[in-house]
């Protein structure tokens, strides 16, 4: 199915949120954790947080989404979701590209964490041109950091 990309806006949070919670809920039960950041975030914290945003629509239906942080040079890939109903279908590699191509043009390193026992996330990061460069430890789950140059 062929699905559109474009920016996400503050009309379309309440939305990309229910789709976030949907998407996130199969790495919640993988770490046996509900309270993971992209289940907690709240409509308010979600709408301070659109600078870098793009949704994905197949149709009407809003399919996901994700976010770029940026600080200074680095961007910082977040909240990367798509409706359980349609992963695997590329959805998931068109926002990635998106949300890359929508960076400031300051931005020089793109970087995300993943949960170290994601293996199909890793493995979408890898072939997207991520490597691992840490670790780290949050809410008892062991996390990846992963990047890449632009
Ligand atoms: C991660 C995610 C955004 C990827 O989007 P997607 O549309 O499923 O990905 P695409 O179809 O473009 O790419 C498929 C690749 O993504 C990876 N992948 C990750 N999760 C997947 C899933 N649930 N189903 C299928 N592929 C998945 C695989 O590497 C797959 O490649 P493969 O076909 O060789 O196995 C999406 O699966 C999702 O919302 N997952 C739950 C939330 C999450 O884990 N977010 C990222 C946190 S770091």
């Amino acid at each position: 199915m062929t699905f559109r990309l474009a920016p996400l806006l503050a009309d379309h949070v309440g939305e990309a949120l229910t789709v976030q919670r949907a998407a996130y809920v199969s790495e919640a039960q993988r770490y046996t954790q509900p309270l993971i950041p992209p289940l907690v975030e709240t409509v308010a914290e979600f709408q301070a947080d659109l600078r870098v945003a793009i949704g994905a629509w197949v149709g009407h239906r809003l399919v996901g989404s994700v976010r770029g942080r940026v600080d200074g040079t680095r961007m910082e890939v977040a909240r990367f979701s798509v409706a359980p109903d349609h992963q695997g279908t590329g959805v998931g590699r068109g926002l990635l590209a998106g949300v890359e191509a929508a960076a400031p043009p300051e931005v020089a390193v793109f970087w995300l964490i993943t949960g170290a026992d994601s293996h199909d996330n890793q493995r979408l990061y890898g072939r997207a041109g991520y490597v691992a460069v840490g670790e780290r430890t949050a809410l008892g789950i062991r996390l990846l950091v992963m990047e890449k140059p632009r």
